[in-house]
């Protein structure tokens, strides 16, 4: 796979590159888009291949025997993540936004409290607000330029009113891996409290090379009260697919998960269904390790060229493709800030109060690009940014 193709994504409705200009005033013609979380290459062969199967016949028909397509997840976490599976406690959703969502529906009520660590992916707090529950923000500590949980401090925040905890693991933004003791400490702060924990996985296999995830399932004492949520869509680029793995061992959770998914009428897309397949393959696993190396490239380019310029640190990720980049050190206002970025530089980047308390002097930055672009947006910075240095 040749990552450094320059694919032109420009009038496709790529959501990240067609309404850059309209969110961030960023020009169509030559800004950068570093903010929507999906990536300028192509997928593996092996996806593009199904789909053009599927094209070549030109029947798009209901989906009937997912077998095959349990097997693939069941093969993928077994052989990426030490982590067996029962095919039978998998869910297929419209993506772990819509996994989120039905969780939150399933397992709590209005006016309940859902937990977050944040700053954290910010569609969690607005499925929550929308459903009608409250976002209960656990902030993180940020020492050293890395997060970590003061689990202390979020047991003197809790009410009594908080059913659901959503943990993003690896998490976004930040890319923090948590390691076995944090994972044990999560589990043991949603036991004490009796919250169902949701673990988000969706980063999970963009991993940096030196760091091991751990997925929540392989603790002990947990899988009464756990959902894991994992997917092909941000692994291989294939967000438009619009799936997601909700996975849950527990069958009484499972149950009541089962009822709501069946009570909104819910059921997959072929084309999500075909594509999952043929991703979680051999093919597939050979694809995301060149990836990784990849984007591993990437954001060493972009944490040496940005932490140069007087002020700006951006945060070394242990996992995902999303930089997180503190601008407090400039001593700047937000708007500022954000004025340079995206009016000097013509970079669109998601500002951080977006994922909640703790966000406020940041932006993230999208660096699954090819590198050329990457460089291209680091010499606009270190320009931007021009007097500090
Ligand atoms: C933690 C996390 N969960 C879920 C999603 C999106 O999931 P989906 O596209 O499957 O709804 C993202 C996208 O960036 C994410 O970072």
């Amino acid at each position: 796979m040749n990552f450094d193709e320059i694919i032109d994504r420009h009038g496709t409705h790529s959501v990240k590159w067609d309404m850059m200009e309209k969110i961030y005033g960023v020009p169509a013609a030559d800004g950068i888009p570093m903010w929507v979380a999906d990536m300028d290459f192509r997928p593996p062969a092996c996806v593009q291949k199904a789909v053009e199967d599927m094209a070549d016949h030109g029947i798009y028909g209901y989906f009937g025997d997912d077998s095959a397509y349990r097997a693939a997840i069941a093969w993928w976490m077994e052989n990426r993540h030490g982590w067996q599976v029962d095919p039978a406690a998998i869910f297929t959703t419209h993506g772990l936004v819509n996994g989120t969502a039905m969780c939150v529906d399933t397992f709590t009520a209005p006016g309940d409290g859902v937990v977050l660590f944040t700053p954290v992916y910010h569609a969690f707090a607005r499925v929550i607000k929308a459903a009608g529950r409250d976002v209960v923000e656990c902030e993180m500590t940020l020492k050293d330029n890395r997060y970590s949980l003061d689990i202390e401090a979020y047991d003197a925040q809790m009410t009594g009113r908080e059913r659901m905890l959503v943990l993003c693991s690896p998490h976004n933004p930040g890319g923090r891996v948590w390691t076995r003791a944090e994972l044990e400490e999560v589990a043991d702060f949603a036991r004490r409290h009796d919250l169902v924990l949701v673990s988000d996985e969706i980063h999970h296999d963009l991993v940096m090379p030196g760091q091991s995830h751990m997925p929540m399932a392989l603790l002990d004492g947990v899988a009464d009260r756990l959902v894991m949520m994992t997917a092909t869509t941000k692994t291989f680029n294939i967000a438009g697919s619009h799936i997601g793995n909700v996975i849950i061992e527990d069958e009484a959770l499972r149950a009541r998960f089962a009822a709501r998914m069946a009570a909104l009428g819910m059921s997959p897309n072929s084309f999500g269904l075909f594509m999952a397949t043929a991703a979680y393959s051999p093919e597939g696993a050979a694809w995301v390790d060149d990836l990784v190396t990849y984007l591993d490239g990437n954001r060493r380019l972009f944490d040496e060229a940005v932490n140069e310029i007087p002020g700006l640190a951006s945060m070394p990720l242990e996992s995902t493709y999303l930089a997180w980049v503190d601008f407090t050190g400039t001593g700047m206002t937000r708007a500022e800030f954000t004025t340079r970025v995206e009016q000097d530089a013509r970079i669109a980047a998601n500002h951080g109060p977006t994922f909640g308390k703790g966000g406020e002097g940041f932006l993230r930055f999208n660096l699954a690009t090819p590198r050329a672009r990457v460089e291209e947006a680091v010499a606009r910075l270190q320009q931007a940014f021009g007097d500090l240095q």
